[in-house]
């Protein structure tokens, strides 16, 4: 008797454990349809409303949002926020001066993620330093991941991305990553990452593009301090002269730090045509390396694609595998 009862105890211990677990995990995983209505979207965006659980997930499956305009787009990340969009739902900056989105990570391994989102029109600030979006680390780690999949970002003309205050690499992960994304029409920087603090040298962070298009306009990236790397990436029909600010250093990347790696590996440049005194990279100090990529009908006014300097004394420059058909001079 004595045995069975102890049986049975087990067992029912045994449920509850399951049952206190499936309660745990429902009430830490959130799920939302937001709508395009102001109030949800100060909801969202203004007042945090959806953060705090261990996993949200926002869908958005209407074909448009537009962005509010009060300057207090901040949203805290505590944990995991997932912002899901249906085939071609757009997220519109509406050329409003303050439609910008801060992003604030504590470095404890939180995660932002966007899939299927258009990011459109941002097109004017009257701070010079504003961005689309920023990630805001408030501590000195890197440990935060933010993945975008299967996302567009089109007809922005200011700052689109940006990252300040992970002092130092804490974890080797890819903290910024593109998969499967399309950059078109985009006059300003893409990606610019800096500290804040002018004390502070670098800014680290690891980025990470794969299987992404460039067209149209692109802005230069500029990476601050980490590794930055383009896999299978298309920069195709690359018009780059008149419309664009020219006071940057080269239509593609731009990196002065000497801890910097820069990888291109298979990737296709084709049909640009880059007018004017600037190359395709800027490289000051970095270990750079090229493997597999294809230049196919490109054109480079000043007569070379890069601007390499202290490369001997540093770091190296290594080209493996490259094709070249139609028109480039290096
Ligand atoms: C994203 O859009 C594609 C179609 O372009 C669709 O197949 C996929 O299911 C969508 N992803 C999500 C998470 O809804
Ligand atoms: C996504 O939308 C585009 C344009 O509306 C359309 O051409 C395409 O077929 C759609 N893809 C899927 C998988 O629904
Ligand atoms: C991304 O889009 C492609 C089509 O453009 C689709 O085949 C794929 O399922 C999408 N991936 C996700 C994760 O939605
Ligand atoms: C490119 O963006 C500009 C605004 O910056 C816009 O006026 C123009 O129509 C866009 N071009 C295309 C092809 O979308
Ligand atoms: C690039 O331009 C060619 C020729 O104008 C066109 O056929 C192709 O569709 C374009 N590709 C992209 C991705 O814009
Ligand atoms: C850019 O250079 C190409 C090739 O030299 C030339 O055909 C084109 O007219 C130039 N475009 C501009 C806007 O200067
Ligand atoms: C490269 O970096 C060094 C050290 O920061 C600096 O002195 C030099 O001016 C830089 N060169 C260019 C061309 O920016």
């Amino acid at each position: 008797m004595l045995f069975s009862k102890k049986i049975n105890f087990k067992i029912i211990f045994k449920y509850m454990i399951c049952f206190v677990y499936i309660l745990f995990s429902f009430a830490n995983t959130y799920e939302i349809n937001i709508k395009n209505t102001e109030e949800e979207l100060d909801q969202l965006f203004c007042k945090n409303k959806y953060y705090g659980y261990k996993e949200t997930n926002l869908y958005f499956d209407e074909e448009i949002y537009m962005i509010p305009d009060k300057g207090q787009n901040k949203i805290n990340l505590l944990s995991n926020i997932h912002f899901i969009g249906k085939n071609g739902t757009v997220f519109d900056f509406n050329k409003k001066d303050y439609s910008g989105i801060e992003f604030t990570f504590e470095g404890k391994g939180e995660g932002l993620f966007f899939e299927n989102i258009t990011f459109r029109n941002f097109l004017t600030s009257p701070i010079e330093l504003l961005f689309a979006m920023i990630f805001i680390i408030s501590s000195d780690s890197n440990d935060y991941r933010v993945n975008f999949k299967n996302c567009t970002f089109e007809n922005n003309n200011m700052f689109i991305l940006s990252r300040f205050k992970a002092k130092k690499k804490t974890k080797e992960i890819d903290n910024i990553v593109f998969d499967n994304c399309i950059f078109r029409n985009n006059t300003d920087r893409l990606l610019k990452s800096y500290h804040e603090d002018k004390e502070i040298q670098t800014s680290y962070n690891n980025i990470k593009f794969d299987n992404c298009i460039f067209t149209g306009t692109i802005g230069s990236t500029y990476i601050d301090s980490g590794i930055i790397k383009y896999n299978n990436c298309h920069f195709i029909n690359i018009s780059d002269s008149l419309n664009t600010y020219f006071r940057y250093e080269s239509l593609i990347l731009t990196s002065v730090q000497k801890e910097n790696e820069i990888y291109f590996s298979n990737c296709i440049f084709q049909n640009i045509f880059l007018n004017g005194t600037r190359p395709y990279f800027f490289i000051n100090f970095s270990k750079s390396l090229f493997v597999g990529n294809t230049f196919k009908n490109c054109h480079s006014e000043i007569g070379y694609i890069i601007n390499a300097y202290y490369i001997d004394k540093y770091n190296k420059l290594t080209f493996d595998g490259l094709t070249v058909i139609g028109i480039l001079k290096i």
